[in-house]
């Protein structure tokens, strides 16, 4: 692993300065039990704004505000001591132009004291990504599939098979020459994937795109099998955290039922007998 900032925080130069070498590791958060579950393992976590569709119930990202995000990124941040924090820009928040981007952008870094920001796009968000990076904005950027293009595309659909791979080639690119310090490829060929990070200057992370990628992203709650909206054959799923929840959620159910729960350590007796944990017993 590179070396890190002085604060022991990994930083934008730090994560461009993995490419080629050992895997980056990254997923997202929304809260801060979670930041603090992946801190440790991860060099990245993301308040990706997926928080819509995961956290919210909402059908897509599309109706992520950026005051969503900031809440999400100041929880997050109070859960990071090592990895680098990036916060998404949400659908809306950037897309005007690079004055309206620079705006929300330090919008994002005052509110949450993220280092970073993602942006969906390629060739066409180009510009908006080199006016960011001139000011002191880092930028990740995200090209294949962008799920804020969801109505563009038509669905959640592979992007860049056949000669469209031409495509999400120039699009990563264009955001690297802009000055973004690493790029997201989602859902893309395997091969398309392997051969932007071969030829490209700074990290890719693959989600749903190759092994060979500079690093890896996934949403924390897919891959713990907390989110049961939909599943992309992307995603492996490390655990079945929502089968026990559930399990443990109907078993609570029926001790009340039958008054089984609270049992006699679970209750007070008149006078306090001993101090466990500072509560008395
Ligand atoms: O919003 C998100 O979680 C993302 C990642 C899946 C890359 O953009």
């Amino acid at each position: 692993m590179s070396a890190m900032g002085v604060s022991g925080v990994l930083t934008p130069p730090d994560i461009a300065a993995r490419k080629g070498k050992a895997p980056l590791v990254c997923l997202t958060a929304y809260t801060t039990p979670v930041a603090r579950l992946v801190d440790p393992h991860c060099d990245m976590v993301l308040v990706g704004d997926s928080v819509g569709m995961v956290l919210h119930g909402l059908p897509s990202t599309l109706g992520v505000t950026l005051d969503m995000m900031i809440m999400h990124g100041k929880a997050v941040r109070r859960g990071l001591e090592r990895a680098l924090m990036v916060v998404d820009m949400p659908f809306g928040s950037y897309e005007e132009g690079p004055e309206q981007a620079f705006r929300n952008a330090a919008r994002l870094m005052a509110g949450t004291g993220c280092a970073a920001v993602k942006l969906e796009g390629g060739e066409s968000i180009a510009g908006t990504i080199r006016f960011l990076t001139g000011r002191g904005v880092p930028v990740i950027g995200h090209v294949g599939l962008t799920p804020q293009a969801v109505n563009t595309f038509g669905g959640y659909r592979v992007q860049g098979r056949g000669e469209d791979g031409e495509r999400i080639r120039r699009d990563a690119f264009a955001v690297a020459e802009a000055g973004a310090f690493a790029v997201v490829l989602e859902k893309v060929p395997e091969a398309l994937a392997r051969g932007i990070t071969q030829d490209i200057a700074i990290p890719t992370i693959g989600i749903g795109a190759s092994p060979a990628c500079d690093g890896q992203i996934l949403v924390v709650d897919d891959m713990l099998g907390l989110f049961g909206g939909f599943r992309p054959k992307f995603v492996k799923r490390y655990a079945e955290l929502g089968e026990a929840a559930s399990a443990a959620i109907a078993t609570y159910a029926q001790e009340v039922g039958e008054r089984r729960f609270p049992a006699a350590e679970h209750v007070f007796g008149d006078a306090p007998a001993t101090v466990r944990g500072g509560e008395a017993a």
